[in-house]
């Protein structure tokens, strides 16, 4: 199972905006792929799912985590890194079993000029740990909000020709 992670909970995020587009994409090449926004959260898992407590509304997600063997991170730019809430969420999964041994791609995207490439690093290293293999090419998509139309397409060509590259890739991997 493949499973998409809009890993931000903020509302309204452009990194949910993405992470519709690569679900779109990979449907269209035949790839269902699941879409999971830390949007959907449980709003206090930091009381009811760290440190070996697991509450019924996280053990849905944690079902589809340890269902998935093809992750794909859609990560925005925070404070020169990753979001919190997405070291919250890995650190709430069961360990070692949900990332181990699996894959993941990994797509930065930011306001700014980077498009990530620090977070993106930052996580790379988190993937190791826990065994999560990342595929070589990522992604760095800066000055996010120049990159969709009112529909919520991509427009800047570039940017259309190196994510469907890397979908292919990540079908492949
Ligand atoms: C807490 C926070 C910190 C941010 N820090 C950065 C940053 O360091 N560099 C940057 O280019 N953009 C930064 N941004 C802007 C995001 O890159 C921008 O909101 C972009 O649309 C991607 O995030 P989104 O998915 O939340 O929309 C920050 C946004 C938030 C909410």
């Amino acid at each position: 199972m493949v499973t998409i992670i809009a890993s931000t909970n903020r509302p309204g995020s452009s990194t949910l905006k993405m992470a519709k587009y690569y679900q779109q994409k990979l449907g269209e090449k035949g790839v269902e792929a699941n879409l999971l926004s830390l949007g959907q959260l449980p709003a206090n898992l930091l009381q009811t799912d760290l440190y070996g407590k697991r509450s019924a509304e996280f053990s849905e997600i944690q079902e589809i985590v340890t269902q998935t063997d093809k992750f794909l991170f859609i990560i925005p730019e925070y404070n020169g890194s990753y979001p919190g809430v997405l070291k919250v969420f890995i650190d709430a999964c069961s360990f070692p079993d949900s990332f181990y041994d699996k894959k993941a791609a990994l797509v930065g995207v930011s306001s700014g000029k980077y498009g990530n490439i620090r977070g993106i690093d930052h996580f790379t290293g988190v993937c190791h740990y826990v065994h999560l293999n990342v595929m070589p090419l990522k992604l760095h998509i800066a000055a996010i909000h120049k990159e969709f139309d009112a529909d919520g397409k991509l427009i800047n060509a570039d940017t259309l020709k190196f994510t469907d590259e890397q979908i292919d890739k990540f079908i492949a991997f």
